[in-house]
């Protein structure tokens, strides 16, 4: 008898066939939106469990799940995940790093450039047809190329934004743990979190969401920045304080934002709706089309080692 497995979202047809070779599925294929009783409900008499970023993986619905032997989450962040719980009834966890690496920091770029240049806001604008004439002064942003970049969180994807500043010129500091391997490779300086802030021109966040990096960038912090700074956050909701941050742009604290995840998500922060100078996307940071089959293929070639007996590709590194 195959192992049952629940899969939480809509996956690409070749990665359902992939598993359903290996397993008894049931899919949310119909994209239904499930509540976490309906959630509890279906996983009850599980082995195996997909999940995405935005399903809460929490101990009351995992002890919901009695039989559960695995969880794969289709994305490199886990925090959505109760890891502890998982570890402490021996159940591993898998995530897909690499494989959103490139297309995560095109996102980064294009929130940086968008934001620095005011794409949104200047399109916004024409579109709703104010463009009358052509200005020295019209929607001034700031100059990316030869400008400071600043990475907070240098993994695998701030390395990746890194490589990119090369072809603009650009002085890369960053601040992490400990010193990046690939520093000189990248011809990044590390320095100290309130350097960061004070003398990044861009600033991209990059770090992982936990307690400790709740509310990282709020009022205090922003206040630290330039005023013609950019801050870009890619990460996770809830490192930045979204309702400081709409302030800080109302009040021209720093110059602009692009913000790709939410503290809330879906739902954001209303404030940040009133204040132009932000560009807002709908957590797409792996949203190409390839990166996005290989999340669910990687998700995938996890499950499937594990009913087959065989090491799991990409396992959350123990710490
Ligand atoms: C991730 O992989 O963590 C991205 O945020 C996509 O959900």
């Amino acid at each position: 008898m195959k192992p049952r497995l629940l899969i939480t979202r809509k996956v690409f047809p070749e990665v359902l066939a992939a598993l359903a070779e290996h397993f008894d599925i049931e899919s949310n294929q119909a994209d239904e939106e499930w509540s976490a009783e309906d959630l509890g409900r279906r996983v009850a008499d599980k082995q195996a469990l997909f999940v995405v970023a935005s399903d809460r993986i929490d101990a009351a619905l995992l002890a919901a799940a009695p039989d559960l032997r695995i969880v794969a989450t289709g994305s490199v962040g886990y925090n959505h995940v109760d890891l502890a719980h998982l570890r402490g009834r021996g159940i591993p966890l898998t995530i897909t790093p690499d494989v959103l690496t490139e297309a995560t920091a095109d996102m980064a770029w294009a929130l940086l450039m968008a934001a620095a240049r005011r794409v949104c806001e200047s399109e916004h604008w024409l579109r709703a047809g104010y463009w009358k004439r052509w200005a020295f002064d019209q929607f001034l942003g700031e100059d990316v190329h030869g400008a400071t970049l600043g990475i907070l969180g240098m993994g695998r994807i701030g390395s990746a934004i890194a490589r990119r500043a090369r072809g603009f010129s650009m002085k890369v500091l960053y601040s992490n743990r400990s010193p990046a391997a690939n520093e000189a490779e990248l011809g990044a300086t590390r320095v100290e979190r309130d350097v960061l802030l004070r003398e990044s021109d861009h600033l991209v966040i990059v770090v992982p969401y936990s307690a400790a990096t709740h509310h990282l960038i709020g009022a205090a912090e922003l206040a630290t920045m330039k005023p013609t700074a950019t801050l870009i956050n890619i990460a996770r909701g809830g490192i930045v304080d979204d309702v400081a941050l709409a302030a800080a742009l109302k009040a021209g604290t720093i110059a602009a934002a692009g913000l790709d995840v939410y503290e809330n998500e879906p739902a954001l922060a209303p404030e940040l709706l009133t204040v132009p100078n932000v560009v807002l996307t709908p957590h797409l940071g792996s949203a190409t089309r390839t990166s996005r089959v290989g999340m669910a293929m990687l998700a995938a070639r996890n499950l499937i080692a594990w009913a087959s007996g065989e090491p799991l590709p990409t396992p959350v590194p123990a710490n």
